[in-house]
């Protein structure tokens, strides 16, 4: 018989047009002013020039977007954006084009003092006035690039210089509006505090709460898998989710950064926003529409349902670890117990979630770059498969949500080894997003800049879950930064082993963590 003909694998962009798309339209942001506090700063360089640039490049922006940076050192705009253009190439997700440069250096302007100076703001209302006549039509956001003690002082000034109002946005209302920069806080009190020190001088709608992790596609596509498909709903609860894993483990260090890390550590950095977010989109219940507020509503509702922790729940489910070497890194102390990692368990009181634990874990110098979520299903009844379930091979079923790198989603479940005998193996089936959509996955910070100019608040964090997030980890901030106990872990590990010994417990383990493809 003539040997058939290979089939050949669709290819990525067969892939699209077979399976269709749908979008809904958004509107295009309004010719913005955005004033950079703290243009000279870290986060300014790797990550908001590059995501203002290449928002330029794709033609997402209306023009004129003008970028007015503010930071203690006078300097002509021009050597600012000299300054920034390397920062630029090294950080921008696409190469940078001198062509492109140009156009965007040419939307750069800059005031340099310090915070406190009254000259300061008159120099940028000058600015603004300039950006105005420009065609910015007086729109404006302010991005808080600073570190949150100099918050209360500049929005003191900007009040003061009439730079900003406290006014209700909405559509026809000239935008003014504030990006305050995580951590938002150190602790429920101060968070309470900055909350009620901001509202003194803007209006909740006019606050964007910056967590870039709801800015990445992957995060926002968790409710787009759970509401878009009929099939996860009915398994997404207690009857058959035994428990979920959800982990965002760097293999970075602190990247020099030990003075704002011994003040921060992981649990302040990392779960207490970026984490309890993702938490709340993987279990919140169907939102009433996909519009700012019943998305916060329903995910506000989740984080009040999360079960506040005991102090015995601190100390049984909860584990803290610290790499080794962070000690010797500039600005920490030699006795630091500031976690550098930290796995912590939590549970729901809902109808949905009753009896299912949750397990967070985050940490620096690990063994491998991963966030993901893993959704571990029940095991079945083993009647057919007694043996093979006491020899480890029946594994139940994991939907595991990659959400860097390798973005994508796998499911792992059981099948029949090919052959005369019923042998079982775990297969993994895997849908990448650089197969199934041929295009760039733009940066978190793109998306977010995008949305804050356009005025919606849908992927940015609201008062009561701010505070809702501090209050469920207050009790192990309190208990930790009152007794010594990190535990020490070698640098490309999988951290502290008490953390595999407190899953081991419940009777669970940890996915390892090892490189995804
Ligand atoms: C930031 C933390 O919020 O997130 C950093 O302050 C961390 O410590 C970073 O490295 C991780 O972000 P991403 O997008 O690389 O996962």
């Amino acid at each position: 018989m003539a040997e058939q003909p290979k089939r050949k694998p669709p290819s990525s962009s067969v892939v699209g047009e077979i399976l269709g798309t749908a979008s809904t339209k958004r509107k295009r942001p309004e010719p913005t002013a955005i004033v950079i506090f703290g243009a000279t700063g870290d986060l300014a360089g790797r990550k908001l020039a590059p995501a203002i640039y290449n928002l330029q490049v794709d033609g997402a922006l209306t023009e004129p977007t003008l970028i007015i940076g503010v930071s203690r050192t006078p300097m002509p705009a021009a050597d600012f954006a000299d300054k920034i253009k390397p920062k630029v190439a090294e950080f921008s997700r696409q190469k940078v084009d001198p062509a492109q440069w140009d156009k965007f250096a040419s939307t750069i302007d800059y005031v340099g003092g310090e915070f406190g100076d009254d000259a300061l703001y008159e120099q940028l209302k000058i600015q603004l006035e300039v950006a105005k006549k420009k065609g910015t039509k007086g729109n404006r956001v302010f991005y808080l690039s600073t570190p949150p003690s100099a918050f209360a002082l500049i929005l003191e000034k900007l009040e003061k210089h009439k730079l900003i109002e406290k006014q209700v946005q909405g559509p026809g209302v000239t935008a003014c509006r504030i990006i305050v920069e995580k951590p938002f806080g150190r602790d429920l009190a101060s968070a309470r505090a900055l909350n009620e020190m901001i509202s003194k001088y803007v209006d909740e709608s006019q606050i964007y709460r910056i967590d870039h992790y709801l800015g990445k596609e992957t995060v926002q596509n968790i409710l787009v898998l759970r509401f878009g498909n009929s099939i996860f709903e009915p398994l997404w609860n207690r009857n058959h989710v035994s428990h979920v894993e959800i982990t965002a483990a760097e293999s970075i260090g602190i990247e020099g950064r030990g003075n704002f890390y011994e003040q921060t550590g992981v649990v302040r950095d990392i779960i207490q926003n970026h984490l309890l977010q993702v938490m709340a989109l993987v279990t919140m219940e169907v939102p009433a529409s996909f519009s700012a507020d019943d998305i916060r509503d329903e995910k506000s509702q989740l984080l009040r349902s999360i079960r506040n922790m005991s102090l015995n729940d601190v100390a049984n489910s909860c584990v803290r670890g610290q790499y080794r070497g962070y000690r010797e890194e500039q600005g920490v102390a030699p006795d630091s117990q500031t976690p550098t990692y930290a796995a912590m368990r939590f549970m729901i009181d809902s109808w949905r979630w009753q009896g299912v634990p949750f397990f967070l874990r985050a940490g620096k110098k690990l063994a491998e770059r991963l966030t993901e979520v893993n959704i571990h299903f029940k095991a079945v009844p083993l009647v057919l498969f007694k043996e093979e379930a006491a020899g480890g091979v029946l594994q139940p079923a994991v939907l595991s949500l990659r959400i860097q790198p390798h973005e994508g989603i796998s499911l792992r479940f059981v099948a029949k080894v090919p052959g005369e005998n019923i042998n079982v193996g775990n297969v993994v089936m895997n849908m990448t997003y650089a197969d199934a959509f041929n295009r760039p996955i733009a940066e978190a910070y793109e998306r977010l800049l995008l949305d804050c100019m356009r005025g919606d608040a849908t992927l940015f964090n609201r008062r009561d879950s701010v505070d809702r997030a501090w209050e469920l980890i207050q009790p192990v901030l309190q208990v930790w930064e009152a007794t010594p106990g990190v535990h020490f872990y070698e640098d490309g590990t999988q951290g502290p082993s008490a953390t595999d010994e407190m899953m081991g417990r419940e009777g669970y383990s940890w996915r390892d963590l090892v490189p995804q493809h």
